[in-house]
C-alpha cells in the first residue's frame, strides 16, 4: 500500500503502526522484510532520509539513496522524476520519496510510495511519529490539550497532524499563527480549535513547534513578525509542569537553546523514536502484507446458532475424566451454574452458600457467623483461624484427582494447590499475573496505547507529595480521584472542593492516585471470556447500577445489573461495546490473560469509554450465567473452563444477539449498618425474586450484601436511579 496521506492509513491504521512502533520499542523484533528501498529524497532532509536508512535496515532491507535526477551541465534539461520512478519502480519494494512539488504521476502497481514529504502536501510519516512521541511522552493521545505554533498553512506537517488529531479527539487545539499563516478551514472539522496570541500555553498538554521559517519570496516572513511566537524560558515557565514541547526539527530559532535541557523539551527524544515508527511504517506498506494480513485473518464469525450448553458440558467432561471440578470463589452462590457437570463436586466461598444438594460446600460465612463486605474483604490478608483451617480442608480435598475453578485466582489458593499441583489443575491464572491486570494504571495505560479503538477514561497521575496540585485543580473544577486498586467502587471518591480532598483521600499505599474530570454517561458492564488466540465468548450488556441510595453508601458503590435495561441501547452503540470488548480481550490475550474477565465502560453521546478491565468474574456473572443457562447456551463459568481446557468459545454469538433474549435484572442491597439477621422468610417483593439472603443468625457487616433482588423487567433507565417499583422492593427489603 502506499502511504501519501494520512488518510491512507485511516484510525485503525495509524493505531495499528503506533501499536506496532511500541511493541519494536519494547524489544520486538521486526520483520526480516529482505529487498531494497529506494531513498528518493529530491529535496533536503536529515532525519527522514537517515532514520528511513536506518529502518531499513532493522527490516532486513538494503537502503539506496537516490538525491537527484539524472542531469549534467551538457543535457538541456534533467530526466523527469516520473520517468526516473516509473522506470525503476520494479526494482524496489518501497520507495520512499520527498520532492518539491507533488509529482504529476507515481508508479503503479509495482513498489509502494510512501511519502516523506510531497510539496506542500502532507509529511505523514512525520505526524506519525509525532503521535507516537506523545503516546510514549504522555502515555495517551486521546483527550489532550494541543498548542500548534509557527506556519501552520505552510507547514506539510500540520496538515497531516491536523487531519489524524481529528481522530485522536482532542480536548482543545489552540492555533498560533502569525496573521494570514493559519491552517486551512478544511483541516479544521471535527476540532475544538481556537485561535490564541502568543505566550497562550497555560494548561497545554502538548506544545507542537511546527517550525517558522524566515522564508523567502511571497513567503518571507520577517523578524518581527517571527519573534513573538519564539519559545523561550517564559514561554516554559507558562507551561505546565506535565506538558511536553515537541518539534519536527529543523528549527531556526523557533525555540530558544535555553531551553533544551528542560525535561519537558520532548525533541530528541521524539525524533529517536522515529526508527521504531518508520520500521513499523515499511512492514505496514511492505507489498504483499496487506494481503498476508487478509488472509491470515481468521474468518469473521459467523452468527451460528449456538452450541447447545449439553453439547459443550459434554466436551467439557471428557476433558475433565475422573477430576473432581472444585470451586474456589466469594459468593457460593454463583457456582450454581456448574451443578449440572457431572464432575462438579465441592464450592469453596466466602459467603452465601449455593444451597446446592449433593456439592460439598464450605463457606467461611457458615463457619464464623460473619457476612463480609467483599468489596472491602481480602482473603488474602486474612490470617484467622477459620481461613486456616479452610486451607487446610482444601489441601485435603486437593488429595484426590480434581481442577479447581477461582472466581479469582488468589494467594490462599494457590498455598492449597501449588502442594497438590502434582494431582490438581488450575483452571486460572497465575495469581501475581492476576494482580497485574488489577493495576487499573497500568491497563487503561496499556489499552490506550496498544489497542485498536479502545477509549479511555483520560486519567492524569499525581504521586502523594502532589496533593496540593490536585487541590489547585479542585478550586475550578470536581474531580474524581481513585486509587490504583479497588473493587465494586470502593477506592473512587468524587471530590467537589479543595477541602473535601484531605478528608476523602482515598486510601492507598502506593505513593499516586488518578484524578480525572467526571464523565455522565451510562454505565455499561460486560461479561465474557477470552481465549489464548484472543477469540471472546461474549456472556452479556448489561446496564451497571452504581451508587443507588438504599443499597449502598458509597458513591461509585456496585449495587446490581440490568440486561433488561440494555435491549434498549442504540444497535450502534452495542456493537461499539463489542469492538471494545474484543480490543480489551485480544490485548488481554496477547498478555497471557485468559478466561473470565469484565469490562465497565461509560456510554456517553454514542462513545464508549472503558473505565476498567476485570481480570475475573464478576457480581453480573451469576446472572448472566443464569440467562445463558436457560436458553440452553454454554455459560462464561462453562467457557471460561473451556478456555483452560484448551477447547474453542462455544459460539459467536454477538451482544445484539445475547439482547434478543427474554432478560433481567438483579439488584445488590448492601446493608448500611452492621445487622444481625434471624431468616429473613418474608415474602419477595412481588415481581422479585430474592437471592443472597443470609441465614441462621449471621451478623452482615457494615458495606456487605444483605439480599439480591431478581426480576424480569428493566429497573434502571441511568443505572443510578431505580424504577418506582424497584425502589419500592428496595425499600421494602432494606427497612
Ligand atoms: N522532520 C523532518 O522531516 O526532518 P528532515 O527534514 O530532516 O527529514
Amino acid at each position: 500500500m502506499n502511504l501519501l496521506r494520512v488518510a491512507d492509513l485511516g484510525p485503525e491504521g495509524v493505531r495499528s503502526v503506533l501499536r506496532r512502533a511500541t511493541d519494536l520499542e519494547r524489544g520486538a523484533r521486526p520483520q526480516r522484510l529482505g529487498g531494497a528501498v529506494l531513498l528518493a529524497i529530491l529535496t533536503p532532509s536529515t532525519r527522514t532520509r537517515l532514520g528511513f536508512a536506518r529502518a531499513a535496515v532493522d527490516v532486513g532491507a538494503v537502503p539506496v539513496m537516490f538525491e537527484s535526477a539524472r542531469y549534467a551541465p551538457t543535457m538541456s534539461a534533467p530526466e523527469t522524476l516520473e520517468d526516473s520512478l516509473a522506470s525503476v519502480a520494479e526494482y524496489y519494494e518501497v520507495i520512499v520519496l520527498r520532492t518539491a512539488q507533488y509529482p504529476s504521476a507515481l508508479p503503479e502497481d509495482s513498489a509502494s510510495i510512501i511519502s516523506a514529504g510531497l510539496g506542500d502536501d502532507e509529511h505523514p510519516t512525520q505526524a506519525l511519529i509525532d503521535l507516537f512521541s506523545v503516546q510514549r511522552e504522555l502515555g495517551r493521545i486521546e483527550g489532550l490539550r494541543w498548542g500548534l505554533v509557527g506556519d501552520l498553512n505552510w507547514m506539510r506537517v500540520v496538515h497531516s497532524l491536523l487531519r489524524a488529531l481529528a481522530w485522536f479527539e482532542p480536548a482543545e487545539v489552540r492555533l498560533m499563527a502569525p496573521p494570514g499563516r493559519g491552517p486551512s478551514p478544511e483541516l479544521l472539522s471535527g476540532l475544538p480549535c481556537r485561535e490564541a496570541e502568543p505566550g497562550d500555553v497555560e494548561g497545554l498538554d502538548v506544545l507542537y513547534v511546527a517550525g517558522l521559517p524566515p522564508g523567502n519570496g511571497e513567503f518571507a516572513l520577517d523578524d518581527a513578525s517571527r519573534r513573538p511566537w519564539r519559545v523561550g524560558p517564559e514561554t516554559m515557565a507558562r507551561l505546565g509542569p506535565g506538558a511536553r514541547v515537541l518539534c519536527p526539527l529543523p528549527r531556526v530559532d523557533e525555540i530558544d537553546r535555553q531551553v533544551d535541557a528542560d525535561p519537558r523539551s520532548a525533541w530528541v527524544r521524539q525524533s529517536a523514536g522515529g526508527r521504531f515508527v518508520r520500521s513499523a511504517i515499511l512492514e505496514a506498506c511492505w507489498p504483499g502484507r496487506a494481503e498476508e494480513d487478509e488472509r491470515r485473518r481468521p474468518s469473521p464469525p459467523v452468527s451460528k446458532p449456538a452450541a447447545s450448553r449439553s453439547a459443550y458440558r459434554e466436551l467439557l467432561e471428557r476433558r475433565l475424566g475422573k477430576r473432581e471440578l472444585v470451586y474456589f470463589g466469594t459468593r457460593g452462590a454463583d457456582a450454581r451454574s456448574l451443578s449440572d457437570l457431572r464432575n462438579f463436586e465441592c464450592i469453596f466461598s466466602q459467603i452465601a452458600p449455593s444451597g446446592l444438594a449433593g456439592v460439598d460446600e464450605v463457606c467461611l460465612e457458615s463457619i464464623t457467623k460473619r457476612r463480609v463486605d467483599l468489596d472491602a474483604y481480602n482473603i488474602d490478608a486474612d490470617g484467622s483461624g477459620p481461613v486456616s483451617d479452610l486451607r487446610v480442608e482444601m489441601l485435603r480435598r486437593f488429595e484426590t484427582l480434581a481442577a479447581v475453578v477461582p472466581y479469582r485466582a488468589g494467594a490462599v489458593l494457590a498455598s492449597a494447590w501449588f502442594p497438590r499441583s502434582d494431582k490438581v489443575l488450575h483452571l486460572g491464572n497465575f495469581h501475581e499475573l492476576q494482580d497485574t491486570f488489577e493495576h487499573k494504571p497500568w491497563v487503561e495505560s496499556q489499552l490506550s496505547e496498544a489497542e485498536v479503538g479502545v477509549r479511555t477514561i483520560p486519567w492524569r497521575y499525581f504521586a502523594d507529595s502532589e496533593r496540593p496540585l490536585i487541590k489547585e485543580m479542585l478550586e475550578i473544577t470536581p474531580l474524581v480521584v481513585r486509587s490504583n486498586r479497588s473493587d465494586g467502587g470502593t477506592g473512587v471518591r468524587f471530590i467537589h472542593s479543595p477541602e473535601d480532598l484531605d478528608r476523602d483521600w482515598p486510601p492507598h499505599t502506593d505513593g499516586f492516585v488518578a484524578t480525572a474530570s467526571f464523565v455522565d454517561g451510562l454505565p455499561i458492564n460486560v461479561n465474557a471470556v477470552v481465549f489464548p488466540d484472543g477469540a471472546v465468548s461474549r456472556h452479556g450488556v448489561s446496564v451497571q447500577l452504581v451508587g443507588i441510595e438504599g443499597c449502598t453508601k458509597r458513591r461509585f458503590g456496585y449495587c446490581g445489573n440490568d440486561f433488561a435495561a440494555a435491549a434498549a441501547l442504540d444497535a450502534g452503540d452495542i456493537q461499539e461495546i463489542d469492538r471494545a470488548l474484543d480490543a480489551v480481550a485480544g490485548w488481554l490475550a496477547r498478555h497471557g490473560y485468559r478466561g473470565a474477565f469484565g469490562m465497565d465502560a461509560i456510554l456517553s453521546e454514542h462513545k464508549v469509554f472503558v473505565v476498567e478491565v476485570n481480570p475475573r468474574f464478576q457480581g453480573s456473572s451469576r446472572l448472566s450465567a443464569a440467562l445463558d443457562s436457560q436458553s440452553d447456551r454454554a455459560d462464561m463459568f462453562l467457557a471460561h473452563i473451556g478456555a483452560f481446557l484448551d477447547l474453542s468459545p462455544p459460539d459467536h454469538l454477538t451482544s445484539t444477539d445475547l439482547l434478543k433474549r427474554p432478560l433481567a435484572a438483579h439488584i445488590v442491597v448492601h446493608t448500611g449498618n452492621t445487622r444481625v439477621l434471624e431468616d429473613l422468610a418474608g415474602d419477595p417483593p412481588p415481581g422479585f425474586d430474592v437471592d443472597l439472603v443470609s441465614r441462621g443468625g449471621v451478623t452482615v457487616e457494615a458495606g456487605a450484601i444483605l439480599a439480591d433482588l431478581v426480576t424480569r423487567c428493566p429497573v434502571t433507565a441511568d443505572g443510578t436511579s431505580l424504577s418506582a417499583s424497584a425502589r419500592s422492593a428496595v425499600e421494602v427489603w432494606n427497612a
